[in-house]
């Protein structure tokens, strides 16, 4: 099994290698525990600053930057960037002005030779700087585009703070791990031919679109000469949405099918009693959902800006514009409902690679 075994520079650090790397596809779970006795280090459980160097072969790196959709008008970010080849492939491909984070200093010097010879040295930055770092914040918030090829528990340590920090519509992009119970937007499998590690010669690929916040309680405004207003709360779980009337009398309304997304937020059991919930779906700052009222089926879409939301809505035919004020903040965007028994979120995992 090409792992830790392996000379460098698939493997340069001992200790990093003294760790479960499990391989996508293979269905083998490698505990490296005999590595470790070997190097005489103590096993440690928070050992996530401790992920290998394995680099992603260069088809890779392309699919990661199509699938990101990455242009010139982006700010990538990679954290954990090895030998730079992410960014400097934005770089030079795409014109797209990147920083590479790398924990290595003697990574980011030989990043830093490479960017020189593509001649792409002003657009591809690169720090020795640990990824947990709180000062990173800043160029999080700007960058448009977020690589990661790093490992399950640290791509679930990083979450919250990427939620936090990234701009709504922000695109990351993971090779091989997932997010937990962060569904993807998409996930493809694509050719890696001489990939350092896994049986398969192939590569997992995760997306996800940092969606816009808007968990709580909310004013909708239909206009048109029916004109209402009518009180809504917002339920959100990532990307999944559960909307219901505030005042289920307001709308005499019927329960909603799922709409958009993959109805990941159910109602709450009160909710379901009224049944006057509906469901819908956030791709980043646009929103779209559902709502029946007087038992038309109102399928809402909109944008999400600065805190409030607008768009359209075609009632009896006819297209109507809405928009929507907010009355007080719900959850996070992280709050998702268990499912029944479990203690599970009902979003469903996406696959993790085993
Ligand atoms: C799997 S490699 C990926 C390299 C590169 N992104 C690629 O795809 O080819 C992970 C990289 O993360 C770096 N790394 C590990 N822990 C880190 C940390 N706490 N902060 C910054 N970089 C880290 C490793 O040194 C390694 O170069």
């Amino acid at each position: 099994m090409p792992l830790c075994s392996e000379p460098a520079p698939i493997c340069r650090r001992p200790r990093a290698c003294a760790r479960r790397w499990r391989v996508p596809g293979s269905g083998v779970a490698l505990a490296l525990a005999a590595a470790l006795l070997a190097a005489g280090l103590p096993a440690r459980a928070d050992a996530l600053e401790e992920v290998p160097y394995v680099q992603t072969p260069q088809p890779v790196v392309d699919a990661i930057l199509e699938l990101a959709g990455t242009g010139p008008g982006d700010r990538l970010v990679d954290l954990g960037s090895g030998d730079g080849r992410i960014v400097i492939t934005a770089a030079r491909r795409f014109g797209t002005p990147g920083l590479g984070v790398e924990i290595d200093p003697s990574l980011v010097t030989l990043a830093q030779e490479r960017a020189a010879e593509a001649g792409v040295a002003k657009l591809a930055r690169f720090v020795a700087q640990d990824l947990f770092d709180p000062a990173l914040d800043a160029e999080l918030t700007a960058a448009s585009v977020l690589t990661l090829y790093l490992l399950p528990d640290v791509n679930l340590a990083l979450r919250p703070r990427l939620l936090a920090t990234l701009a709504p519509g922000s695109r990351i992009v993971s090779h091989d791990w997932d997010m937990g119970d962060w569904r993807p937007e998409r996930s493809i499998t694509v050719p890696a031919p001489h990939k350092p590690v896994g049986l398969r010669q192939e590569s997992t690929l995760h997306l996800w679109v940092v969606p816009a916040r808007v968990a709580g309680a909310w004013t909708l405004r239909i206009a048109g000469p029916e004109a209402r207003s009518l009180p809504i709360v917002m339920r959100q779980c990532f990307q999944d949405l559960g909307v219901a009337l505030a005042d289920p009398g307001a709308g005499r309304a019927a329960e909603a099918p799922a709409t958009g997304g993959h109805g990941n937020v159910r109602p709450a059991p009160q909710e379901h009693a009224r049944a006057d919930a509906g469901r819908g779906a956030l791709r980043g700052r646009a929103i779209s959902f559902t709502l029946i009222l007087d038992g038309h089926r109102l399928r809402f879409e909109g944008m999400e800006r600065d805190g409030a939301m607008k768009g359209s809505v075609v009632v009896d035919g006819r297209a109507r514009g809405w928009q929507a004020q907010r009355s007080a903040p719900g959850e996070s965007r992280e709050s998702c409902p268990a499912q029944p028994g479990s203690g599970a979120a009902t979003a469903a995992p996406a696959r993790t690679a085993d």
